[in-house]
């Protein structure tokens, strides 16, 4: 099945490479015999496939399998038709190479290959964060303040490099880093990287590009080739994870308030595997994801995803996921981004049950700003701008009062994206009204020419409108101006200026603009964010869901100011700047990655399963008032623009920073439970058996189910029948607590937990059966929890997501 199923893969691979048969691509190639860390570092019991000699050493190990490599390849096809590019060792047995399909397939036929894949490369998917998820009064206080929090925590950033001289990364002299001991990654050096650009804070720092080189993707003269961060993006996530408290954020001038990552006393390795403009490679980021395992990372932060689900029996049997599953092995924590392909259904990008895959939260933040007429009414927008110089009113001009004859014949010319169209006299001094247009929103448009198209004309400032294409109110990207300026985002707004310009007499309307860098906080609970990935997770090609809930946890990924390149261009409005305020499951990934450094950093002998159920059970799902917490179109019904939100939309809620680190109970699962799990699916056992070394149970055995992985949540795609489900908790808590169970049942199910009331003493596991009988079937998805509560205020919430089918 499996063999059959990849054979289609492989067909599928020569159909679409058929009109280039001589055209080489990347391709990852997967062998027999287990990796480095599968065989050395603890007791599996049963292993098949290992003729070793028993004295080798895993470096010795580690050179035999890449001479496994060159042997096969160089037996298979004669020199200089193909060119290697890594062989794999430590997380996976394999290798990359650059190959046409007739090659791949021949390499597949070979007994030793158990998988075969074209390369589908993967992209790049605070001021206010800090407090707003609690951390100076919580979390950071627990660990000595922002002062300590973290400190000896390694978190690994694979992303586009980082910006060195950013003052986010630069060593503490008042305070001095010290040196993490179990840490052993180097420093690249590079023109632009020189030495010295690493300290105790940023401790390591290597690029990995073999694949964009030979695929002709990488461009020297376009990106580093070096750790430099050439766009913007990895100092952003590095930053947001990492970065040192208090570091001012100053954009065109203006102050914005002061940045600090989640983790500020962490330290950052960096391993650079995407490029500018052109995403990255499976091939190379499999490479640093082994480095960093290597060099003894304790968190490993993506926030990165592929382009698509990977196609196969079992979206979990990539070797990107693979090797992850090893590096949860191997003891390191992985946080993925959930993907920004929301709100539609089974869009998430992150897929495996050893990933802790974050979703994105929008947040309450505003920066108001306000218009004076000079009929003293006020109209209030927004803007990050400074106000017009002192409290002097301004001569208003409206943009298509003061085109030049031929400019008003332009459709767009209200605009103001291109100064001469205008009549200078008729604007200089002045404040110029210009409009947003729908083609700001295509791309056509920009900010970046208003400003200096503003510039250019001598104005005072600008005021934008938006133009009656737009009902109701307009969600504008808010992006700093460098000039006196404020965006009127309502149509009503837009009308009471409008209203008073037209009614003044010529030259007499006057206006002054308040300015704002000053945010507003907000009493709102965080939303889900449109643009974040939904459930369920696919277990196939087919889109089959899998009995694992995906995604797992959601923090704030929208509007997060973090440290920026000073050359990067991924957000051409902050080009030269050195913080930026962009959106993303990309930016609420690393609010993951450092708080689980805090999580770490206090219970140091927790797994990485359960460091992600700490994370999970303790997130909120209900805001102050015990209302459910939000999303943006929520995955069950994306037709409505604000309803409940749901597991599939989430995962365990809305992080509680302060919580985690102090769980009580905590599901866990090691990479034994991982591999039964995956012996689970239709069809696996092959695979599992070749890539692990490890032996399934015989699959005609009342065998283990996918539901039954330890996970602090319960999905089942597919309740056709009665289905008992165990779950095991371990008390990390210090002293014995009395937990009571409460459920509340998903809409067409019944749910009986036993016990239901029990008594736990400190370091040790409780069982619990979950009966789940299907009593009215929809075949929708429905949603539900257990919740365990502690005598000690100790609570944890397991999300229930049920699809009941009629058998
Ligand atoms: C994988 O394992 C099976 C069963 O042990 C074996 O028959 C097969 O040859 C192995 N190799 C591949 C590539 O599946
Ligand atoms: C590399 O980038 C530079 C600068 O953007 C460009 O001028 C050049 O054409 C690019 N070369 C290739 C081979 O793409
Ligand atoms: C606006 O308010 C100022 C100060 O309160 C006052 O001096 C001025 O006369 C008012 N102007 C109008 C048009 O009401
Ligand atoms: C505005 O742009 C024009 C055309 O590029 C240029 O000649 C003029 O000097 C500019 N004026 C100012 C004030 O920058
Ligand atoms: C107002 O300005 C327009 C155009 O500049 C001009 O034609 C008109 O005569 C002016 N009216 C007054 C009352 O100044
Ligand atoms: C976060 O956790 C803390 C400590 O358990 C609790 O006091 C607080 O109410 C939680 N916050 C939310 C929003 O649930
Ligand atoms: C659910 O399981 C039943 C019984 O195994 C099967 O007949 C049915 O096709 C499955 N439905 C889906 C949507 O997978
Ligand atoms: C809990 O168990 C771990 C390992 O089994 C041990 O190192 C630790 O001392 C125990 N803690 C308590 C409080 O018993
Ligand atoms: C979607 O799920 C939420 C949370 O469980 C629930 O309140 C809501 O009624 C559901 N909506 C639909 C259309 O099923």
């Amino acid at each position: 099945m499996l063999r059959c199923f990849s054979l289609l893969l492989i067909c599928a691979l020569v159909l679409c490479w058929s009109c280039h048969a001589s055209q080489q691509h990347v391709c990852l190639v997967m062998l027999t015999n287990p990796p480095v860390v599968h065989l050395f570092d603890n007791s599996l019991s049963e292993r098949t496939h290992i003729y070793l000699p028993s004295q080798f050493s895993p470096i010795e190990y580690a050179a035999y399998l890449v001479s496994t490599h060159d042997t096969l390849l160089a037996s298979t096809f004669s020199s200089g038709t193909y060119k290697k590019l890594y062989s794999y060792t430590h997380l996976v047995n394999g290798f990359s190479a650059f190959l046409t399909a007739q090659q791949a397939d021949i390499l597949y036929q070979k007994e030793e290959v158990v998988l075969v894949e074209r390369d589908t490369k993967l992209s790049i998917q605070t001021t206010y964060t800090p407090s707003y998820l609690g951390l100076p009064g919580g979390a950071w206080q627990e660990e000595g303040g922002a002062i300590n929090a973290g400190e000896g925590i390694v978190i690994g950033i694979l992303d586009t490099g980082i910006d060195p001289t950013h003052p986010s990364f630069s060593a503490n002299t008042l305070k001095p880093y010290p040196k993490p001991d179990r840490f052993q990654g180097s420093c690249e050096v590079a023109p632009e990287f020189p030495e010295g650009s690493c300290n105790k804070k940023l401790v390591g720092a290597q690029h990995f590009a073999k694949a964009a080189i030979a695929s002709g993707e990488f461009n020297a003269t376009f990106d580093f080739a070096s750790p430099f961060d050439g766009d913007g993006h990895g100092t952003h996530t590095a930053s947001t994870a990492a970065g040192n408290n208090g570091v001012e954020v100053i954009v065109d001038g203006l102050s914005f308030g002061f940045a600090s990552g989640m983790a500020p006393r962490a330290h950052i390795a960096v391993y650079k595997a995407l490029y500018r403009g052109v995403g990255g490679f499976i091939a190379d980021v499999v490479a640093a994801i082994e480095q960093a395992v290597k060099d003894k990372v304790d968190i490993l932060s993506l926030s990165i995803g592929p382009n698509g689900p990977p196609p196969g029996i079992a979206t979990y049997f990539n070797i990107f996921d693979m090797t992850m599953l090893s590096a949860n092995k191997a003891g390191v924590f992985v946080v993925q981004a959930a993907g920004n392909a929301g709100p539609s259904h089974q869009s998430i990008l992150s897929f495996s049950p050893w990933i802790c895959s974050v979703a994105a939260s929008v947040h309450d933040r505003t920066y108001p700003n306000t218009l004076i007429l000079g009929n003293n009414k006020t109209v209030e927008g927004i803007g990050l701008a400074s106000g017009t110089p002192g409290n002097n009113m301004h001569n208003l001009i409206l943009a298509s009062d003061a085109l030049k004859g031929d400019g008003s014949t332009l459709p767009d010319a209200n605009d103001c994206q291109d100064p001469s169209l205008f009549k200078v006299d008729m604007v200089q001094g002045k404040v110029i009204i210009c409009s947003y247009t729908i083609d700001y929103i295509f791309g056509g448009e920009s900010v970046n020419k208003v400003v200096s198209a503003v510039q250019n004309l001598s104005a005072v400032g600008m005021v934008m409108v938006v133009t009656a294409d737009f009902e109701g109110e307009l969600t504008i990207p808010l992006i700093p101006f460098p000039i006196p300026a404020i965006i009127i985002p309502t149509t009503e707004g837009t009308k009471t200026l409008l209203d008073y310009y037209n009614g003044a007499s010529n030259d007499t309307a006057t206006v002054r603009i308040t300015g704002s860098a000053k945010a507003k906080f907000g009493h709102e609970a965080p939303k889900v964010a449109k643009f974040s990935s939904r459930g369920p997770d696919p277990q196939n090609d087919d889109f089959r869901a899998a009995d694992v809930l995906k995604p797992n946890i959601m923090a704030p990924g929208h509007m997060i100011w973090a440290g920026w390149s000073s050359v990067g261009i991924d957000s051409s409005a902050y080009q030269g700047q050195k913080f930026a305020m962009i959106s993303g499951t990309s930016m609420a990934t690393p609010h993951i990655a450092g708080i689980a450094a805090l999580i770490m950093k206090k219970n140091p002998q927790l797994s990485p399963a359960a460091l992600a159920s700490a994370l999970a059970t303790t997130a909120f799902t209900v805001d102050e008032h015990g209302e459910p917490l939000l999303a943006q179109n929520p995955s069950n019904d994306t037709s409505i623009e604000l309803g409940p939100a749901t597991p599939f939309d989430f995962g365990g809620g809305a992080v509680n920073a302060t919580a985690t680190l102090d769980p009580g109970l905590v599901f866990d699962a090691g990479y034994e439970d991982y591999v039964k799990f995956l012996c689970t699916i239709p069809g696996a056992s092959n695979v599992v058996q070749n890539a692990t070394g490890v032996t399934c149970a015989d699959p005609s055995s009342p065998s283990v189910a996918a539901t039954d992985l330890n996970l602090p949540s319960i999905t089942i795609a597919n309740l056709t029948s009665l289905r008992i489900v165990p779950r095991v908790v371990t008390s990390i808590a210090v002293a014995p607590e009395t937990y009571k169970v409460t459920i509340v049942e998903p809409r067409g199910v019944l749910i009986a937990i036993k016990p239901m009331e029990f008594t736990i003493a400190s370091n040790s596991t409780q069982e619990l059966s979950v009966t789940i009988t299907p009593a009215e079937s929809d075949g929708k998805p429905s949603f539900g929890h257990f919740l365990l509560s502690g005598s000690n205020g100790h609570r944890a919430h397991v999300p229930i997501s049920i699809v009941a089918q009629s058998s």
